[in-house]
């Protein structure tokens, strides 16, 4: 394992990605993990991310020296860089040489562990306000900028590296290929890991912990709970059943996917709980986005636990287990860090008996997003389910500008579905985050149909790219491809007879309309 020591920005995780597309598996420790703890994980490597911090702020992050004199090869990245050099006795001075963005970094010795083989004038992502401008003794300096007269130091003999900038992100051309050259060459690292080897030591550990007893999972639909289930499902078989509520609010064809494909490729035990009806009469007459947040969420819940409470009282070993799709991101971002395993989870929220308490089994919690994606495919789910857009818990119920109703879900399922269609034939959907279509059910225009005056309702696309959904840009999408979708969608739906496009970004709108 490569430990990542996360020195507080939102560099960390990218860089243990990036560890982990050079086929090294990676994890993320906090920088306040005492040196002793950290090197007790026997390490094979150790990165020091960059930071918000000037090594200079009181309170600022240290790490021990002890920490670069155990033989573990470490890789010191931006503020890491500066905390290597500081800590084993160069120079960082905060004297105003300050970069931010792309920079041009020179390449001194092109023969280096980290940089053979790439250019020697390449471009680099900076963002620091203090500079380094001598290296520690044994270190050779192997690349500048026009303001850092240190921007890489190397020190073969001790398997010490580090870099002013930050390899890991895009505008850093060469910044992957350097990082491999500190895998492979610095550490002696075997590019060697695979989401194949992720599915072995999962289903063993899912076997392990739950034993005999019985599991149960909530099915949504999108990536990371079909993925969970499917993992725990080749692991235990039918010691799991899954659940999915049917709320009438899915898009065409969803609910099929998930009753017919899904349970093809896994043969997974599903109970399908269909509450259309139940939904549609608790959002009747609301028009307000909160308020049917709430309502679909509510109801949700107490359909979920009705299910639940029917396959507890169904014959057969205990129920202990409940499955989740919990990602990498979220126990990082919760603070988890590594190796917490035993959660457990007090299901109080109503409907079911106060003293059940579910122990949870989360298979993907080492996993990024584009990993699960590979898990899924390597279980053999169909694309239609691993490739899926992210869709809101509510639904299509989100996605009706107004009261929410049989006649208008179906509606703008079809101008959903033409959408969907048009995107993927054009081969956009990996261009696309995602691409929510929403029906102004309150809005109508007039228009000309045939020979006559109609008086329809405007559907609106709303395709952004985006990295994490915390902020999105409009998608240029080609002119050709709208139009087609506008001509179908108001040739084929009925009471639609506008289609517009939103072109805002996020902020200052947010992805989905309500
Ligand atoms: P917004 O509209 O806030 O959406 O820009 C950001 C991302 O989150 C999705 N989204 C939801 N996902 N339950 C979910 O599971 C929800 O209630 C919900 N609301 C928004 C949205 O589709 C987008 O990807």
């Amino acid at each position: 394992t490569v430990l990542v020591v996360d020195f507080g920005a939102q560099y960390a995780q990218l860089i243990a990605r990036r560890v982990r597309e050079a086929r090294v598996y990676s994890e993320i420790v906090p920088s306040s993990m005492p040196v002793e703890e950290i090197l007790a994980k026997n390490p094979a490597a150790i990165i020091l991310s960059g930071g918000p911090s000037s090594v200079y702020e009181p309170g600022a992050p240290t790490v021990d020296r002890a920490l670069f004199e155990a033989g573990v090869p470490v890789f010191g990245m931006c503020y890491g860089f500066q905390l290597m050099a500081r800590t084993l006795g160069g120079t960082v001075d905060n004297s105003g040489a300050r970069e931010y963005g792309r920079t041009d970094l020179t390449v001194s010795k092109p023969s280096s562990t980290l940089f053979e083989g790439t250019p020697a004038e390449q471009a680099v992502w900076m963002s620091h306000g203090d500079a380094c401008s001598a290296a520690p003794e044994g270190f050779t300096v192997t690349g500048s900028t026009d303001v850092v007269p240190v921007a890489a130091f190397e020190n073969d003999e001790k398997k010490l590296y580090g870099v002013q900038y930050h390899p890991e992100v895009m505008h850093s051309t060469h910044g992957q290929q350097v990082l491999e050259h500190f895998l492979y060459r610095g550490a002696g690292l075997r590019p060697d890991w695979t989401t194949g080897n992720v599915i072995e030591e999962q289903v063993a550990a899912i076997r392990e912990q739950v034993g005999d007893k019985r599991a149960i999972c909530g099915l949504s639909g999108g990536v990371d709970s079909a993925v969970a289930a499917a993992l725990v499902q080749k692991a235990i078989g039918t010691q799991l059943t899954c659940v999915y509520v049917d709320h009438g609010l899915m898009r065409k064809g969803e609910t099929e996917q998930v009753e017919k494909d899904f349970v093809a490729a896994t043969g997974v035990q599903l109970k399908v709980v269909d509450a259309e009806e139940r939904f549609l009469k608790a959002l009747a007459g609301v028009s307000d986005p909160e308020e049917k947040r709430k309502i679909i969420g509510r109801e949700f819940i107490r359909v979920f636990e009705q299910a639940q409470l029917e396959i507890l009282q169904e014959d057969g070993p205990e129920v202990a287990f409940l499955v989740q799709g919990t990602l990498y991101p979220d126990v990082v971002e919760s603070g988890g860090g590594t190796g917490t395993a035993n959660i457990k989870s007090h299901h109080n929220v109503g409907g079911l008996p106060d003293d059940i308490e579910f122990e949870l089994v989360e298979p993907l919690r080492q996993l990024f997003k584009d990993e699960v994606r590979m898990v899924g495919a390597e279980l053999g789910l169909p694309d239609e389910i691993v490739q899926r857009q992210p869709f809101p818990g509510p639904g299509l119920g989100i996605r009706i500008v107004g009261e929410v109703t049989k006649e208008r879900l179906d509606l703008l399922r079809e101008a959903d579905a033409i959408a969907r269609e048009e995107l993927t034939a054009a081969g956009l959907d990996r261009d696309i985050w995602q691409c929510p279509v929403v029906l102004l059910a309150d809005v109508r225009s007039v228009g000309v149909q045939g020979d006559g005056r109609t008086y329809g309702h405007p559907i609106v696309l709303r395709p952004v790219s985006s990295e994490d959904a915390m902020t999105a840009d409009w998608s240029r999408l080609p002119y050709d491809v709208l139009s087609k979708i506008s001509t179908r969608i108001t040739n084929e739906v009925k009471d639609v007879n506008r289609v517009v496009l939103d072109v805002t970004s996020k902020p200052p709108g947010t992805i989905e309309w309500e």
